[in-house]
């Protein structure tokens, strides 16, 4: 992700030079001198850093964006938090609640600005669908039916922890949960509202894989898939699925939202295009509609080509960061902010207690004491 938001720090001088914030790419840092020293030459970096605590040190830096694996997100923030510096971490926010609760609880009522990678937010055709949605057009929502696939830990000769660190527990903090989940999680509460209580099945089909670290065969524990469906606030239900086990899915992430009214359908691998259903349309010509996202009265596309044209995964990373970066111009509230990511969190949390306790679990208690 050091690349994708590099770019996107790089990008956001030619496509929004009204800001009157633009970022200065001072320093990044990374363990290996030679490789982080290739990085910033590549991608323009002003200086390099091999320990993180010294970038946190530095009185030239505002704004310290974190693309480590997940179980640094927490001890990172928090020490930035402690320097007074924004925060643009990656998702999940953290390895457990806990952990997520101590970050937001570290800016409080700082009023440090912090944000979440939740990028799919920021794909045009999806801030589409939040439009719509939110004139009420869609009417009483029903079902909200989400799915994350991928294939590529099928082969039980892939190993756990160090590069690996998507497979290990102790450093992923869970497996599709968190890592796929989690964006399904956010984007469907910013479309359909909060999630009340949830009911999960995960398993683990490949039980022990070599640590790359130790080089010992070990017990799996991360959940390879996962399945639960859910109560939303507004009486809908939801139904979500995320697996690496999905021959033939690199990163199939679609969801589709029904309505009294509506329905709305949509799916990265075309990310440019929102299916939009209107029951209100002439019967005799009624049917799903297909929508490319590509004209300049559309969400972001004025910034981009000419209308009909496309624009790709990389460009929800330039319009979140634009969006952040107006915000500290205008002073208004940001999101997805710790507080709203802490909010996929507990889902997470309550999908994966649900899983281990086989019982129905309510995402708004305390997980924190459990
Ligand atoms: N928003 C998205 O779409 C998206 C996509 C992929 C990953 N992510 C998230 O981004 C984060 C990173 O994922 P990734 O796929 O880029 O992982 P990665 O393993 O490719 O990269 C992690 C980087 O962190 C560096 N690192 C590890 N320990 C470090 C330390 N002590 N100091 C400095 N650097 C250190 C590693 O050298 C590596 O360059 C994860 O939290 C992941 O969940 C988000």
């Amino acid at each position: 992700m050091g690349r994708t938001h590099s770019n996107a720090y790089n990008r956001i001088k030619n496509f929004f030079p009204e800001l009157e914030y633009l970022p200065i790419l001072k320093t990044v840092c990374s363990r290996s001198e030679k490789k982080v020293k290739a990085f910033a030459e590549q991608w323009g970096y002003e200086s390099i850093e091999t320990d993180w605590k010294k970038v946190i040190a530095r009185d030239d830096i505002d704004a310290i964006d974190i693309c480590t694996p997940n179980d640094m997100h927490a001890e990172i923030a928090i020490a930035a938090a402690a320097a007074g510096k924004m925060v643009l971490c990656e998702k999940p926010l953290a390895r457990s609640l806990d952990e997520a609760q101590k970050m937001v609880d570290a800016f409080d009522e700082s009023g440090i600005k912090n944000m979440v990678w939740y990028n799919y937010r920021r794909l045009p055709a999806v801030t589409l669908a939040k439009n719509i949605i939110d004139t009420g057009k869609l009417g009483r929502i029903f079902h909200y039916r989400a799915n994350f696939l991928q294939d590529w830990t099928i082969n039980a000769d892939i190993q756990q922890g160090g590069t690996d660190w998507r497979m290990d527990a102790a450093v992923a903090g869970s497996g599709v949960t968190g890592d796929l989940l989690a964006h399904c999680i956010d984007t469907a509460m910013w479309l359909n509202g909060a999630i009340n209580d949830v009911s999960a099945v995960t398993e683990t089909f490949v039980k022990e894989r070599v640590h790359q670290l130790t080089g010992k065969m070990q017990q799996v524990g991360i959940d390879d898939a996962c399945i639960f469906h859910c109560r939303f606030d507004n009486g809908s239900l939801g139904l979500f699925e995320s697996t690496r086990y999905a021959r033939g899915h690199k990163a199939m992430y679609t969801f589709e939202i029904n309505g009294a009214n509506g329905s709305i359908r949509w799916d990265l691998h075309d990310l440019n295009r929102l299916e939009f259903f209107d029951h209100a349309d002439d019967s005799k010509v009624r049917g799903w509609r297909t929508i490319h996202v590509t004209d300049g009265d559309q969400p972001y596309m004025n910034k981009w080509w000419v209308p009909g044209l496309s624009i790709g995964y990389e460009h929800s990373f330039i319009h979140q960061i634009a969006d952040f970066l107006k915000s500290i111009e205008t002073g208004e509230s940001f999101s997805p902010s710790f507080k709203d990511a802490l909010e996929t969190q507990k889902v997470c949390e309550a999908v994966i207690d649900s899983a281990n306790t086989r019982s129905w679990k309510d995402t708004h208690v305390d997980w924190t004491e459990n």
